[in-house]
């Protein structure tokens, strides 16, 4: 059979998406908006083959095994049975992202695989449909079948639940400045953190309550093209995902010293006239909304704590592509 490739960009969320009401079927609580990314992808290339005992996955060139591959084997799974084959498949990725770091791999990670894997296997599906079977691999990769600004409509059914894009190309100034302070995997999952916030903490309901009111208003914000009102809504949202995991019983953060630096850095910034603003994920790192104008003084700020190499631009990226195999970078 034939070896499909695909791209898919991540995206960082300027509305958290952070709970489930559905495990199984990977049904949020609430919407969920966020930007594609240029600068951080993953390309999979998959392959079923009939001569395969099990299913093979190498990731950055490296045979993946234990509960990884088993995620990855469930997942093929469902392309499996949508498309009535049996056959094991060949999956090899690369991924542009610093894995688990908190720059939302999985989310690149699981559109590419759902792109790649439903192609291979012979199914032709819409955004939409792929969107849902994204979702099913990891909630945040819903969302990276498209670029520029997208939202994930929770819906309350497998058939409800998918992501429709908000403004694809983005034609106005809003970029990110990824600071990654630390490259090592996450010492505790989103996926488990965020279960136990859902189950523990006293402020979960308020935001199921408030989430709506968040997505409403940066939807405006984005149509009126007002960075300062996406950032100060994308700070709001993060700082209350973080809140709810400070609250849980057992109390967690992801923060480290160099996040609430990065966090401080920021807003001396911003007091001294620059439009930017934080956002952090299941992770220390910090991404910076601003603009392109004002990256060069941003950076220079940033570069008296940080260095350099730790600082990457992202621009606005695109939704899902599919590759000839010779496109792929490390090939
Ligand atoms: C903080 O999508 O990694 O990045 O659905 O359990 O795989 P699972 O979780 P995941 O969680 C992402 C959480 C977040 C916020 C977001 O991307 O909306």
């Amino acid at each position: 059979m034939q070896t499909v490739t695909a791209r898919a960009h991540t995206n960082i969320a300027l509305v958290k998406y952070w709970g489930k009401k559905n495990q199984e079927l990977i049904l949020p609580y609430t919407n969920s908006l966020s930007l594609t990314l240029d600068v951080f992808y993953t390309d999979t290339s998959v392959q079923f083959d009939p001569l395969l005992e099990t299913d093979q996955f190498l990731l950055n060139g490296e045979n993946v095994t234990g509960k990884s591959l088993i995620k990855v084997q469930r997942f093929m799974d469902l392309i499996r049975s949508e498309a009535n084959i049996a056959m094991p498949a060949r999956i090899e990725s690369t991924n542009h992202v610093p894995t688990a770091a908190g720059l939302a791999s999985s989310a690149s990670a699981f559109a590419a695989l759902a792109a790649a894997g439903s192609r291979a296997a012979g199914l032709d599906l819409s955004l939409r449909d792929l969107s849902r079977l994204a979702r099913r691999g990891s909630g945040s990769a819903t969302r990276s079948i498209y670029g520029g600004f997208v939202e994930w409509e929770r819906g309350d059914s497998d058939a409800t639940s998918y992501a429709v894009p908000i403004q694809e190309q983005v034609d106005w100034d809003i970029q990110m400045i990824a600071i990654l302070l630390n490259r090592h995997e996450k010492k505790v999952s989103s996926r488990s953190e965020m279960a136990n916030d859902v189950a523990t903490s006293p402020y979960y309901p308020a935001w199921i309550e408030n989430a709506q009111t968040e997505v409403d208003t940066i939807k405006q914000a984005i149509a009126a093209r007002d960075l300062n009102q996406v950032g100060q809504i994308a700070e709001q949202s993060a700082m209350r995902m973080h809140a709810l995991t400070m609250s849980a019983v057992p109390p967690f953060t992801y923060f480290e010293p160099s996040t609430l630096q990065a966090i401080a850095k920021v807003q001396e910034l911003r007091a001294q006239g620059l439009s930017c603003y934080y956002t952090m994920d299941a992770g220390p790192n910090v991404k910076v909304i601003c603009s392109a104008r004002e990256t060069p003084q941003i950076l220079a700020g940033l570069s008296t704590i940080f260095p350099k190499e730790q600082l990457t631009v992202a621009k606005p990226g695109p939704g899902i592509q599919y590759l000839p195999p010779q496109q792929r970078s490390d090939l």
